[in-house]
């Protein structure tokens, strides 16, 4: 990456703290989508932060490429790859900057990437949507507008968060399999806790 950026340095600090800031267990709902995924696929874990997910992904026996910004998010998800006996290829990247290779992975994974403004995310969307091969499926769990009432974890910006209407614009091209909002308690270590006002997406691109 050319430049360290202040919200880089952001999420250095916070994964810097000892612990794992979200958990070392893979976020519930992906977990209960498991039978999504098959050993060889490949699979693009965006954002993965310290690895819980990309670890998991990689327990099933995919083929998984986990990205972040932040360093010191990576160099801990290289550790619990370790220590469970998994590899994941790990790259440090700026997502609102970096272009993926097209029609490269069966699925997409974001878990939690509400870094993005309203102003970001068309082309964040349209370059993760391109990314995946025809037939692939992308997965994404976020959290809704009201989550800010909870205050259990997310930014503080109301307008980076998902709504079924953004996500059915954003999908409109995709088959929408599974599209639910809904408020559940998570217990995702000290950064995501308590009440939340969640969404939920798997969408399969056309062949
Ligand atoms: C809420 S955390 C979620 C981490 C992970 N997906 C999980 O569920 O445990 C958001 C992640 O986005 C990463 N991030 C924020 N802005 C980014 C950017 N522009 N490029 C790449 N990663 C970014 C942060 O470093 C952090 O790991």
């Amino acid at each position: 990456m050319p430049k360290r950026i202040p919200e880089q340095t952001f999420w250095n600090e916070r994964f810097e703290k000892e612990g794992y800031l979200f958990g070392t267990e893979p976020n519930s709902f992906l977990k209960s989508q498991a039978t999504l995924f098959s050993p060889g696929q490949k699979v693009l874990s965006v954002a993965d932060g310290e690895g819980r997910n990309g670890t998991f992904l990689a327990d099933l026996g995919t083929d998984v490429h986990a990205v972040d910004f932040s360093d010191v998010a990576l160099a801990k998800a290289e550790k619990l790859a370790a220590e469970r006996g998994v590899t994941i290829r790990t790259e440090q990247v700026d997502l609102l900057s970096h272009e993926f290779s097209p029609q490269t992975y069966h699925a997409v994974v974001a878990i939690f990437i509400q870094f993005a403004t309203p102003e970001q995310r068309g082309r964040l969307f349209e370059n993760l949507k391109n990314a995946l091969k025809s037939g692939g499926l992308f997965v994404l769990q976020g959290y809704r507008p009201e989550q800010i009432e909870y205050g259990t974890g997310g930014p503080p910006e109301r307008t980076n968060m998902y709504t079924e209407e953004f996500l059915r614009q954003t999908f409109a091209d995709f088959d929408i399999k599974h599209l639910h909002s809904h408020d559940d308690s998570i217990d995702e270590g000290p950064g995501h806790s308590g009440m939340s006002a969640l969404i939920d997406l798997i969408a399969k691109k056309p062949t």
